[in-house]
């Protein structure tokens, strides 16, 4: 059977969103069962459909091998298959979120100094739009290795070490966001698993939340930790979607003219306004992108609310890189952080031949960037900003990029 008549099933068997999120669901629980860990779900199928649906996913691969980026891409598969039409969310590659990830950390926090092994806990990484958790698991592994090497003073500890830590790692560092409720389950999931089944599946329900990154929900775990002065990352691959106007009513709104009143919400709130130009209304329309809200709440999470180091690091198509609509949001960031590394993912332009996407089913131009601020704000000293560019094929790509984020290539 074709991977797609076999999605195909998969969907008729329990059709519509619950139906998509028991069987996302069932799928966990076979990856756990394969692997011999408890079954973290209930899961709400007739155990026929359950048995069928069991031996659909089976054929599928080797469940003991799945984890975030398969589950990730089963999710989106599923979702495509409901609606072929729909554009779906694209999950990252591991491949990406892996190197992204590390250069964001390691921007933060040296994770190779001899130093307090209770300083690995007090970072905390955020992913705003956290799909399957690819970044977060990839965050996890980071911090559980450093945290174990600085515990036990190697650097090559074991894998049951680095096990028996990972419940306190993922409680203490890693957070997420999704308005899909069954990214969420998939983002605890994957989590979860990389704790060997240890921790109840509800480990993570006050550190990874069902809610709207752009309206400022934020997991509960997270809020009184902001306020620490640990090193913050926020990582991801935010949503893309143009004419969003009015998606993120919280971040578009002007701020008050100087000279009228202010309340404290429209202080301490993003706003669009650093990212436009005096005059240049009309290029508002363009601005109207998911991506484009997703940065400027980021920036003004991780520079504008704390004091503490931190960095942004976000896969995002790529003209706020180069179009002069953007003028003034690539000025507002090279204020706002100390250094940043850009990499263009798509040299080809729009719709690169498909041997050379990273993200199959992607066809705008792609890049991913690093912003850091170490020293609290200096607006009087403009972020110095590497640029690279990957060429060739995808694996070609990957190997570039891994090369170019690791912590002797940065
Ligand atoms: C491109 S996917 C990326 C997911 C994941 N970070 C990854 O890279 O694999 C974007 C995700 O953003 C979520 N999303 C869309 N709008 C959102 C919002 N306003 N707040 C939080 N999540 C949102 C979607 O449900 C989707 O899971």
């Amino acid at each position: 059977m074709s991977l797609s008549t076999a999605l195909e099933a998969i969907v008729a068997e329990a059709p519509g969103a619950d139906g998509h999120r028991h069987i996302m669901r069932l799928a966990v629980n076979a990856a756990a069962a394969a692997r011999n860990y408890p079954q973290p779900w209930h899961v709400e199928l007739p155990v026929d459909t359950a048995e069928r649906v069991t031996k659909l996913l089976t054929d599928l691969g080797d469940l003991a091998t799945w984890g975030a980026p398969e589950l990730g891409s089963l999710h989106e598969q599923l979702l495509a298959a409901e609606d072929r039409s729909a554009s779906g969310s694209w999950y990252t590659p591991p491949e990406l979120a892996q190197p992204l990830t590390r250069a964001a950390l390691s921007e933060v926090t040296d994770l190779y100094l001899e130093d307090n092994p209770g300083d690995v806990l007090a970072v905390t990484v955020l992913d705003p739009a956290v799909g399957g958790g690819v970044f977060l698991v990839a965050a996890a592994r980071l911090l559980a290795a450093a945290y174990t090497a600085l515990l036990y003073g190697t650097n090559r500890p074991a894998p049951l070490t680095v096990q028996a830590v990972m419940p306190d790692v993922l409680k203490s560092c890693v957070y997420g966001i999704d308005t899909d409720p069954v990214a969420v389950d998939l983002a605890k999931s994957a989590c979860w698993l990389e704790t060997s089944g240890l921790t109840p599946i509800g480990w993570l329900d006050d550190n990874i939340i069902v809610g709207n990154a752009l309206a400022g929900d934020l997991p509960p775990a997270l809020t009184a930790r902001l306020n620490s002065t640990g090193p913050l990352a926020i990582v991801g691959n935010p949503p893309y979607k143009d004419k969003a106007k009015g998606a993120a009513p919280w971040i578009e709104a002007r701020r008050p003219k100087p000279g009228h009143r202010r309340t404290a919400d429209e202080l301490h709130r993003p706003s669009l306004d650093e990212f436009r130009i005096p005059g240049h209304g009309r290029t508002d329309g363009l601005m109207s992108n998911l991506y484009i809200y997703f940065w400027r709440w980021a920036l003004w999470r991780a520079f504008e609310t704390r004091l503490a180091t931190a960095s942004v690091a976000f896969i995002t198509p790529s003209p706020w890189l180069t179009s002069p609509t953007f003028d003034g949001m690539r000025a507002f960031i090279r204020q706002s952080a100390d250094r940043g590394a850009i990499i263009n993912l798509t040299p080809e332009g729009k719709a690169p031949p498909g041997p050379t996407r990273l993200f199959p089913g992607v066809t705008l131009p792609l890049c991913a960037a690093v912003f850091t601020r170490c020293r609290g704000p200096q607006r009087q000293i403009t972020a110095e900003v590497k640029h690279a560019t990957v060429t060739g094929t995808r694996d070609e790509k990957f190997r570039q990029i891994e090369q170019l984020l690791s912590p002797a290539g940065q």
